[in-house]
């Protein structure tokens, strides 16, 4: 379609002679295979649908290029990939709907006059189907008394979906003053387990959808019947305030169902790097100090796709979100934090395994080449550094000598009275400080050292622990899906993985290793895993920690390697 030509004059649709559910009716009405989406489109242009059409190669039909005097419709377009150039990209991919399907027990796919919000809102609008008449499905009468179910395909565990959409409480009030409005007479339940209206004069509208005579009752129905011969609704729901068992005869029931991530968020996440929260929504780079930015610098969120908010909120973020953006377009030059990566191209032995592992790809690498590291696009979580065998990296500001430096600092004296800890900078050792500031007691046996992330501490960091005697070491980081460079924490599970099994064969007991999740809000979870640890360390023997000391020392094999690795290169620059 050249939709630039199209005047919206409708002949196309007049002649065409498919009809298809229309989706943005619901299913409740049809449209033609040339359409206009929705009555408020921009531009306000029929569009063909290939997939509905009678065919195009050959023609089968054509009656709407025939009709069409401003010569719009073009049956050899075709779907094209666009490619821009851009600096900053906003991610404002929306949600999808739950699909109360596999809720059977409220019978939407049994019972006709068993709708969701979605259809509701379409069956009372005056562009709806029906015109604006309030209508039930299986006889097209008015119904008087209507239920509304809360809570479908949110805050329920047992379905995967334990978050709150947020949305539709408010939705659900906004729907019974609406039928208050149009129908006086009817009369309208909600079922609910909580009514959320925290937002500005949300809880006036609650009140006042009271004072309309909409009832409130606390409890979700177990189950919902149907009545054969007059198609209503028997809903059997325990009143909680009351504690008694309530039985209710409703002519309509309207699902309110809640949100989840949309289909595509997960090609989304692959082209852009982003990361999920456990909800399934992307994660944000900071939730209280960078909500609208994702931790890939340049992407920003806008709407459901971080999290189910309303249109007030998604209003907010879109705004955020486009400064954010501008703000980053127009400052000329980019700062970064010095906590960067650096490759020694003399040293890098062209493997790539460190381009592999960066969660950001930040790191360049073509097979014969060394890697480069981009650095404008390094976020500085350390697991290249980490991963590198070779000592080609050096991580500004935690280079493996500071890190070796600290680890055997701090075990130089007595470190069968200690539990070595390394801990993420932004969650676990912030759950260190938390459970300062809170008093929290825990043994005076920990010692910590810090890291950007728990991706940064590589095996052989570990190793010197127990080599310096160290009778316990804990790795800790952010939860899983909370780490703040995307997913590296990934990579600790597999070195930490790695390096139980070396201590099993090396004959050290694997649990002398431990791996803990502890966030930043955590003080009390940090205070209990360092009483566990000090448990543990104190089932640990001085044979234990001397056997542990040989036996991980280097093979003397990787030692001459090593040393030979080491003098290449400078043997390379001396000549
Ligand atoms: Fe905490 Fe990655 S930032 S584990």
């Amino acid at each position: 379609m050249d939709l630039s030509e199209c005047n919206s004059c409708g002949e196309c649709a007049k002649v065409c002679p498919v009809a298809k559910p229309d989706e943005y009716q619901m299913g409740l009405s049809s449209r033609k295979a040339i359409y206009i989406p929705f009555p408020q489109a921009v531009p306000c242009s029929y569009i063909l649908n290939m997939d509905d059409c009678l065919g195009n190669n050959p023609i089968a039909c054509g009656k709407c290029a025939e009709v069409c005097e401003k010569k719009a419709i073009n049956y050899d377009d075709h779907d094209e990939v666009i490619t821009r150039e851009v600096g900053a990209v906003i991610v404002a991919i929306g949600l999808d709907v739950y699909d109360p399907t596999e809720m059977d027990e409220y019978g939407y796919t049994r019972f006709d006059n068993v709708v969701t919000t979605m259809e509701f809102e379409r069956l009372i609008c005056a562009g709806g189907p029906t015109g604006g008449h309030f209508v039930r499905p299986s006889d097209h009468e008015r119904p008087k008394r209507i239920g509304f179910i809360q809570c479908v395909g949110s805050r329920n565990p047992k379905i995967g979906r334990p978050y709150c959409s947020n949305i539709c409480c408010m939705n659900t009030i906004k729907d019974t003053l609406l039928l208050a409005d149009h129908y006086p007479d009817a009369e309208n339940v909600v079922f609910y387990q909580d009514i959320r209206a925290f937002g500005k004069s949300f809880e006036d509208m609650f009140q006042r959808s009271k004072e309309a005579g909409t009832r409130y009752v606390r409890g979700l129905p177990g189950d919902v019947e149907e009545d054969p011969e007059t198609h209503n609704l028997i809903v059997t729901v325990e009143n909680t305030t009351s504690g008694k068992l309530e039985r209710h005869e409703l002519e309509m029931l309207v699902l309110s169902v809640g949100v989840q991530p949309p289909k595509d968020l997960a090609k989304i996440s692959g082209m852009l790097t982003l990361s999920k929260t456990s909800d399934g929504f992307f994660m944000e780079s900071h939730p209280k100090l960078k909500p609208v930015d994702a931790p890939t610098r340049g992407v920003f969120f806008a709407g459901f796709c971080e999290a189910p908010k309303d249109i007030k909120d998604s209003v907010c973020q879109a705004g955020a979100a486009a400064s954010r953006g501008g703000a980053l377009l127009n400052a000329g030059q980019i700062q970064i934090e010095a906590i960067t990566s650096r490759i020694d191209e003399q040293a890098c032995k062209k493997c790539g395994l460190c381009a592999a592992v960066c969660p950001y790809g930040a790191i360049v690498w073509e097979k014969g080449e060394p890697a480069v590291v981009i650095e404008a696009a390094c976020a500085g979580c350390g697991a290249c550094g980490a991963t590198c065998q070779f000592g080609a990296i050096t991580m500004r500001h935690f280079t493996d000598d500071q890190l070796f430096a600290q680890v055997r600092a701090t075990l130089a004296e007595n470190p069968q009275d200690k539990v070595f800890c390394f801990a993420c900078n932004w969650c676990s050792y912030a759950g260190a400080d938390m459970a300062g500031i809170s008093r929290m007691q825990y043994p005076a046996t920990n010692r910590v050292v810090r890291t950007m992330c728990s991706a940064r501490v590589s095996e052989e960091m570990v190793l010197e622990a127990f080599r310096c005697g160290a009778p316990v070491v804990l790795v800790s980081g952010c939860h899983y899906a909370d780490c703040h460079y995307i997913n590296a924490n990934r990579q600790t599970v597999k070195r930490v993985q790695r390096l139980w099994d070396k201590l099993e064969k090396a004959g050290v007991r694997p649990e002398r290793l431990q791996l803990e999740w502890i966030s930043a809000a955590e003080g009390r979870k940090f205070a209990k895993v360092m009483h566990q640890m000090e448990e543990l360390r104190k089932t640990v023997t001085m044979e234990e920690i001397e056997h542990a000391r040989e036996a991980l020392k280097p093979k003397p094999k990787k030692a001459a390697k090593k040393k030979k690795e080491e003098e290449e290169p400078a043997a390379a620059v001396a000549s």
